[in-house]
């Protein structure tokens, strides 16, 4: 298993290109088997998620061809399989959006759920009760949820809660319902604005994506497409806090400030100057990072997805921090790790507080999950000393090259294969 091995301490300088958005091109590549027609995702970043669902698309029957880097063809005409087994949805829960447009296409569909995850429970009872409201008749056998409609319908869904993967869930079925979906108290994240992009051109009828509430219009078919997915602000979002912890100069290049704004403004709080400009956001850190108060909410909040990271940043910062993490219940893996590094962070219920210490200090620390797993990178390319970050399988799910990205910029960074 490879680790990557860090002597931290040097500061970050240079520009960095931003890839496209894993979290919106793993859905958009699902939507492909709304459709009988080829399809062409250009921007797709070639993650070891994405691969997994080009495997799961094949695996089901599509032709699946990769064209260059980060373009890929993919003909969903016959299916040969309505089914997703255990071994890949628990791998990546993403895949489990698999079920609904399998329903819309053939009538039945059988995916296995995914069941927990390092950081929380996640559930799929808002997907599973969106698609009952559209006319599908859902079994839980076996740890699959099997579904079944002659013709799935229109209908008005209200989610609980904004979850993200459920919006893209039941937004992808009701494109080839029968009348009107609405589904209110949506996720507005951009993946979802870029979603619906994908489907409109693919001839679906979507109006209001990135607000509260979505209105599809059934059509009877999805034709072809050719289309280009959003910049990463995950990936963009994780160096502008290299910028910051190092103390560094980068200028993240494709980088969508709009997408950042929290993070952008948390930034800003923290004494970093953030200067957005026409190709993306340059940000320059100058001397300790001032300590600020972070609260983890769905869009247009501060993303989840860049609590880890902004939490190895504060870290050092002068005074104590507050982070509240009200997505997920139990995404604080990392805050034990960090301790390891000389951090002092407490944790009570959903909270950690976090004491910034004045210099964190090399060690072997352990990948739990994605984000985690970039926040110990992170926190290596701060503190003086050696840091090996292991089980790094996590972090290719999301980053490409990411240390090839920092060694560009001037950190002392490698893979190492064990
Ligand atoms: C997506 C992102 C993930 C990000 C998360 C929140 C992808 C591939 N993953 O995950 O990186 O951290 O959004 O921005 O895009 N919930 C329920 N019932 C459900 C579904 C969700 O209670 O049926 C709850 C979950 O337990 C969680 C919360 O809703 O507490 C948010 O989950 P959700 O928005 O669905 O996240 P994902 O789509 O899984």
């Amino acid at each position: 298993m490879d680790k990557i091995v860090i002597r931290g301490g040097t500061r970050l300088r240079g520009r960095v290109d931003v890839e496209g958005s894993k979290n919106a091109a793993l859905p958009i590549l699902l939507a492909s088997l709304l459709s009988a027609e080829e399809c062409i995702f250009r921007n797709v970043p070639n993650v070891v998620d994405v691969r997994t669902t080009l495997r799961l698309l094949e695996g089901l029957g599509a032709e699946v061809e990769r064209l260059g880097d980060s373009a890929v063809r993919i003909r969903a005409e016959r299916l040969a399989r309505l089914e997703a087994q255990y071994e890949l949805v628990k791998t990546m829960r993403a895949s489990f959006l698999v079920l609904g447009p399998l329903l819309a296409r053939h009538g039945h569909a059988r995916v296995s759920t995914p069941g927990g995850c390092a950081i929380g429970g996640r559930p799929i009872n808002l997907h599973l009760e969106g698609l009952e409201r559209m006319g599908a008749r859902v079994e839980l056998v076996e740890g699959y949820a099997q579904a079944e409609a002659e013709e799935l319908h229109g209908a008005r869904i209200y989610l609980d809660f904004p979850s993200v993967g459920a919006t893209e869930h039941l937004m992808m079925v009701a494109t080839l319902a029968k009348g009107q979906t609405t589904i209110e108290h949506a996720a507005r994240e951009p993946e979802i604005v870029d979603l619906a992009g994908a489907l409109i051109s693919m001839g679906a009828q979507i109006r209001g994506a990135g607000e509260d509430v979505i209105t599809i219009d059934g059509v009877e078919r999805l034709h072809g497409t050719d289309y280009t997915v959003i910049p990463d602000r995950i990936e963009a979002g994780t160096f502008l806090v290299a910028a910051a912890i190092t103390g560094g100069d980068i200028d993240v290049v494709g980088a969508i400030p709009t997408h950042l704004d929290p993070v952008i403004l948390k930034l800003r709080e923290m004494g970093v100057d953030v200067r957005e400009h026409d190709h993306g956001v340059r940000v320059i850190g100058n001397g300790r990072l001032h300590a600020v108060d972070i609260k983890t909410m769905p869009y247009p909040g501060f993303p989840t997805d860049l609590q880890a990271q902004m939490m190895a940043a504060l870290c050092t910062a002068d005074g104590q921090s507050v982070i509240s993490e009200t997505i997920f219940e139990n995404r604080f893996m990392h805050v034990y790790e960090l301790n390891r590094m000389g951090a002092d962070i407490k944790v009570e219920g959903n909270r950690a507080f976090v004491s910034g210490v004045a210099q964190l200090g090399g060690a072997p620390v352990m990948a739990t999950d994605l984000r985690a797993s970039v926040s110990l990178i992170l926190a290596g390319l701060a503190a003086p000393g050696t840091t090996e970050v292991s089980r790094v399988y996590h972090l290719d799910r999301g980053y490409v090259r990411i240390e090839e990205k920092l060694s560009a910029l001037g950190a002392d960074i490698a893979r190492v294969r064990e």
